[in-house]
């Protein structure tokens, strides 16, 4: 029987997944903090919960320890646990929001592959790091946290990926567009919150908010990314990277250059201000 360490697994995208993984016959460590969805996650049969804040590394080592309890290997580890946000960099408190950001996003991933790797090794394992379509398409304006993390997040597993090239062990990214979970609440609470005691901006997101919210794209239902991650964790000779569901209106945007896309958002700034 194959085994995973999965964080997120509470999570929109990662309960479905780690369901279906179940379904397939893998042994799943399901990883996350909400003691409710572990509990219920428990239910599934060859799901085994595990409670494990990935910002902290004592919680990081006693997950290790209680996967260490049924076995030494891990055919995979697979890092969902991610935020997400729709904040300025400006205003308000961006310092605390990026560093949480950051730590989560991707000081949580590292943490966990670093203590997880000799069970990984063991096995002749891989690891999946979830990024986004973020992480690498033109940057969205007060998405600025996410995007810098989730951008730290394909540097960082770029460079991963060619240190394990030497232990034979692959790294992968998932690149996944918009989904429906509990982020694109926290996308639609930012921008309803900026709306609402913005002095900087409220004036130009009320105008704009159409076309920020088609920017994010139409979102999937999570079970849409089951297929690719199961290619990610079961393909013979996996790829780099897997995509799903990248947002049109932004891959249309990706055949200009940088300098004619700040354009076009200087074009709308003047007519929001016009208006
Ligand atoms: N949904 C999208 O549109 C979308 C698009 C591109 C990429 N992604 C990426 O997909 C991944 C999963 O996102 P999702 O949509 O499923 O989000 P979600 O429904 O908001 O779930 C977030 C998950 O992250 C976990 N998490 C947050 N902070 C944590 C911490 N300190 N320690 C451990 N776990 C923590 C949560 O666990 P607890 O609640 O148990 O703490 C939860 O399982 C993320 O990496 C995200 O960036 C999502």
């Amino acid at each position: 029987m194959k085994s995973v360490f999965f964080t997120g697994a509470t999570g929109g995208l990662g309960e479905v997944c780690v369901r279906a993984l179940a379904k397939r016959g893998w042994r799943v460590f399901a990883a996350g903090t909400n003691t409710a969805k572990l509990a219920a996650l428990g239910e599934v049969p060859g799901v085994i919960p595990v409670r494990c804040d990935v910002t902290d590394e004592a919680r990081v080592q006693a997950a290790k320890a209680e996967v260490l309890r049924h076995t030494d290997r891990l055919d995979a580890v697979v890092n969902f646990a991610g935020l997400t946000g729709f904040a300025s960099l400006v205003e308000g408190a961006p310092v605390p929001a990026a560093r949480r950001m950051v730590d989560v996003n991707l000081m949580g991933m590292l943490r966990v592959n670093a203590a997880l790797f000799d069970l990984v090794h063991m096995a002749h394992g891989r690891i999946v790091n979830c990024s986004s379509s973020a992480g690498w398409m033109t940057a969205q304006p007060f998405a600025g946290a996410y995007v810098a993390s989730k951008r730290a997040v394909e540097g960082y597993s770029d460079a991963l990926r060619r240190e394990l090239i030497f232990l034979g062990i692959p790294v992968i990214k998932l690149q996944p567009g918009p989904f429906r979970t509990g982020m694109m609440d926290d996308i639609h609470g930012g921008l309803e919150g900026m709306l609402a005691a913005s002095s900087l901006y409220g004036h130009s997101l009320r105008r704009l908010r159409g076309l920020l919210l088609a920017m994010l794209g139409r979102p999937r239902p999570p079970e849409a990314l089951v297929r690719v991650l199961l290619r990610a964790l079961e393909d013979t000779r996996p790829r780099r990277r897997y995509r799903a569901g990248s947002p049109r209106l932004l891959m249309a945007l990706e055949i200009l250059p940088e300098g004619v896309i700040d354009a076009l958002f200087r074009l709308a700034a003047r007519w929001a201000d016009r208006r």
